[in-house]
């Protein structure tokens, strides 16, 4: 029976013994947090980017808060609909107004002729996703930005390791953000990254990553250190400890090996469920690499969703649904969002569901997974 064998969830970390060392060496020292681990992730990410600048940070949400604060805006940022919560959450934290444009069809990225219809003399920004881990069209984003002047901010947490024309995801926007939470590329336990090109904002969220004081704890260290310090910028504490940097450092050596057994999955399942009619297997644009964080199928308007959740969780597959439209939150309520204006985001976030992928899953693992599906669609069939 199915509901004997184990839960197969839609995601989680990849931790090994070298991991395990390198978090314990660093609790056995003098600096857990604060000290020079830190610096020491911000460079090896930075230098797998290929970008000047990395900011590690407590959580994808903080990079993606200091992001928005960094950039001093007043008035609209436009959004996708279609992601986790934080993403817009970050723009109404800092004071300003959310404006969703529509999704493709084919990747369900943020459409740019969509957001061209949502651009007024109000619009300061554009923060886009790359869902599931494939780039936005990157070019557009920039032609619309550089068009009417307004910033770019890229919420990366799908994307560590994605690649559009060849270059890494975390060059493109002014401000790039990632996430390493278990289900992500990279764990950290809870932390993020913010990479940029630009000095200046990189100062800034340096402050702003520290409650906006000038000069870190480990420049007041020490019998030659002065106490004083000033206070800049209203910020709060994005720090991450220099146990999970240890950890990130680690788990940065494994990142392409992970990336490569996502990749690895993601075919098998796409081979698998090429001819069935109910389903329709993720599109990969050309001219990227996508970094596959999720692997999601479409169901078929004959295919109740939320039924075959139910049949699939029943037999422990850890399937899930990313994502219900933001503008459906209770919270957000108070925008008076017509989801008749999202007709893509709509019928995606009605037939789509996640089936798990993580690097440590073994083809057994798939192969349930791939059974499973049929025989529920079947099961659904009669
Ligand atoms: C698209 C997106 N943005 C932001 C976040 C927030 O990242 P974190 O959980 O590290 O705060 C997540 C995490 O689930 C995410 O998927």
């Amino acid at each position: 029976m199915s509901q004997d064998k184990k839960y197969i969830p839609y995601g989680m970390q990849w931790i090994d013994e070298k991991d395990i060392k390198k978090i314990t060496d660093v609790l056995k020292g003098s600096w857990i947090t604060t000290g020079p681990k830190i610096h020491e992730f911000e460079r090896a990410f930075a230098e797998y980017i290929g970008c000047k600048y990395a900011v590690a940070v407590n959580s994808g949400t903080s990079a993606l808060n200091i992001a928005v604060a960094s950039l001093d805006m007043k008035g609209e940022v436009i959004t996708t609909p279609f992601t986790f919560a934080a993403t817009s959450n970050m723009i109404i934290l800092n004071g300003l107004k959310p404006v969703f444009a529509d999704i493709k069809p084919d990747t369900y990225n943020i459409n740019p002729d969509e957001i061209k219809k949502k651009i007024t003399d109000k619009t300061k920004a554009i923060l886009y996703m790359d869902y599931a881990g494939q780039p936005c069209d990157i070019e557009k984003m920039r032609e619309i930005a550089t068009e009417y002047n307004i910033h770019l901010i890229e919420d990366a947490a799908h994307a560590l390791g994605a690649e559009y024309r060849n270059k890494k995801v975390g060059n493109m926007a002014d401000i790039t953000c990632f996430s390493f939470h278990p289900v992500k590329h990279i764990a950290t336990g809870e932390g993020g990254m913010i990479t940029t090109n630009n000095e200046k904002l990189y100062k800034k969220m340096l402050l702003l990553r520290n409650h906006g004081i000038d000069k870190p704890t480990s420049e007041r260290f020490g019998s030659q250190a002065s106490y004083m310090y000033d206070m800049k910028l209203l910020g709060t504490n994005c720090r991450i400890t220099d146990f999970q940097c240890a950890l990130g450092i680690s788990q940065l050596e494994k990142l392409e090996m992970f990336l490569k057994r996502r990749e690895e999955i993601t075919k098998i399942y796409s081979k698998a469920f090429e001819d069935i009619k109910e389903i329709t297997t993720p599109t990969i644009k050309k001219n990227v690499r996508h970094a596959w964080h999720l692997y999601t199928i479409l169901l078929d308007n004959s295919i109740n969703r939320d039924e075959f959740f139910n049949l699939m969780r029943a037999k422990n597959i850890g399937v899930n649904v990313h994502y219900i439209p933001v503008y459906r939150f209770s919270y957000y309520k108070k925008f008076r969002i017509n989801p008749k204006e999202f007709p893509v985001t709509e019928d995606i976030s009605n037939r789509i569901i996640t089936l798990p992928l993580f690097p440590k899953m073994k083809n057994d693992d798939v192969r349930r997974v791939i059974t499973e599906v049929k025989s529920t669609l079947n099961e659904m069939k009669k």
